[in-house]
């Protein structure tokens, strides 16, 4: 039996219209799959997208939202077939999500059935991983469920994953990406000011690496409000509330403001790291930092963009200053089946090698032929996504504009 839809429409006209959305959001590049999957007894949906495979098996986060849509999951998806190719590691774009709440008691019976559901593409097609809303413990209940230890990436160290939310890898190559940007506009993250949207895996990390690397915090958020003080956060005593109270660890910290406060505080840098679309064109116009450094997916998009360009703003872009989670992923990937867990200075060497090297590449590019940065950086993954399908035969018409 089909589940109630909303609407005054019949069920199979709006089913109708979603396929043909789907069909139409399919492109030169992908989805080569989109699989939509729902069970009637825990009330789960969800849906994986494998977006283009040209360059390797698609690799991707899971994200657990109670806002999903299959068009955010595919637009992360395309998103993730740019950063692998960016960062020159050998696999595909793909991404997959379950819309419910990610706090909800049922979450364990939720999770199950949507790795069941999946179990045809699982893992030989793709392979579960963390991101917005899931855990490391959440990755161990995907292998228990399927029985596979290769069926997820992430999981505890306990398990002998490589726990990178734990590690803190993405925001550890957020903060690295912070000070390469720095160093290349001629600003000295020592004793800059930076505020930072989200203090979740990727907000924490980047503010305890941009600490050590002598900058000052003036502003972090949760989902519950945000915390600002132009003398500095106490990052560590943050942190420790955290652990204890999750995303109220604002509200303990004391002086909660409201949540997207973080993004419209005076800085020197501003990092979004928490979800995407936060930064529009008001904002863009509006902040007083010199560098945006994007530790969310997508949290621009090309008209803010614009704006923060045309203001001789720098931005590092998303899939060049987050890729520190796709390393310690690719590594994982590597050691899913294997005896000897992957030693974490080898991860963090890695991100910080790559990084240091790509943001004077993507922002020189972008100065010296006056487009965005992200325009800079897609080209350099279009050009090898490219290459990687004309080789396979797979033959693209040119593509002149390439959409993010
Ligand atoms: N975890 C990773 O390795 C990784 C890698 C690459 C990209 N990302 C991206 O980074 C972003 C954050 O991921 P994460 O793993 O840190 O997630 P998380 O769930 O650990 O943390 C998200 C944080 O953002 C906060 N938040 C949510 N909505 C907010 C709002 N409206 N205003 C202010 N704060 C808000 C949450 O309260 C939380 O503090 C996502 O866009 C994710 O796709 C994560």
């Amino acid at each position: 039996m089909p589940r109630p839809v909303n609407g005054d429409r019949p069920p199979d006209q709006e089913v109708r219209e979603a396929m043909t959305d789907m069909l139409a959001a399919m492109d030169e590049w992908g989805p080569e799959k989109v699989v939509c999957v729902s069970d009637q007894r825990t009330g789960m949906r969800g849906v994986l997208v494998i977006d283009n495979t040209a360059r390797g098996m698609g690799k991707g986060g899971t994200r657990m939202s109670a806002t999903l849509t299959v068009e955010e999951v595919a637009r992360l998806a395309r998103t993730m077939t740019w950063k692998w190719a960016a960062v020159d590691l050998f696999h595909g774009g793909a991404k997959a999500g379950i819309l419910g709440d990610p706090s909800a008691p049922d979450k364990e019976d939720v999770l199950r059935a949507f790795a069941r559901a999946l179990a045809n593409e699982v893992p030989s097609e793709y392979v579960f991983g963390l991101d917005m809303g899931l855990t490391e413990s959440d990755a161990a209940i995907f292998v228990d469920e399927l029985r596979d230890r290769g069926a997820a990436v992430g999981l505890p160290r306990a398990l002998g994953g490589v726990p990178y939310d734990q590690l803190g890898v993405t925001g550890f190559g957020v903060a690295e990406a912070a000070d390469a940007a720095a160093q290349t506009v001629g600003l000295a993250l020592k004793d800059s000011r930076v505020a930072i949207q989200g203090f979740g895996a990727v907000g924490q990390a980047a503010a305890e690496r941009l600490v050590e690397l002598g900058a000052t915090i003036v502003a972090t958020s949760t989902a519950a409000g945000a915390v600002h003080d132009a003398g500095g956060i106490d990052i560590a005593r943050l942190a420790a509330l955290r652990t204890e109270f999750g995303d109220d660890c604002v509200r303990e910290y004391g002086g909660v403001q409201p949540a997207d406060a973080a993004l419209r505080v005076d800085c020197d840098i501003l990092v979004p790291a928490a979800r995407e679309d936060v930064i529009d064109d008001a904002i863009a116009a509006a902040t007083t930092a010199r560098l945006v450094v994007e530790g969310a997916n997508l949290p621009t998009n090309p008209s803010s963009r614009a704006v923060l360009h045309k203001r001789g703003l720098a931005l590092v872009p998303d899939f060049i200053a987050n890729c520190g989670g796709i390393i310690a992923a690719a590594h994982s990937m590597d050691a899913r089946y294997s005896a000897i867990p992957v030693d974490p200075d080898t991860i963090f060497t890695m991100i910080s090698a790559k990084v240091r090297a790509n943001v004077p590449t993507v922002l020189g590019e972008s100065a010296a032929r006056d487009i965005t940065p992200h325009e800079a950086a897609t080209g350099l993954a279009h050009a090898r996504v490219r290459t990687a399908m004309e080789l396979r035969g797979q033959r693209p018409a040119d593509v002149t504009e390439v959409r993010l």
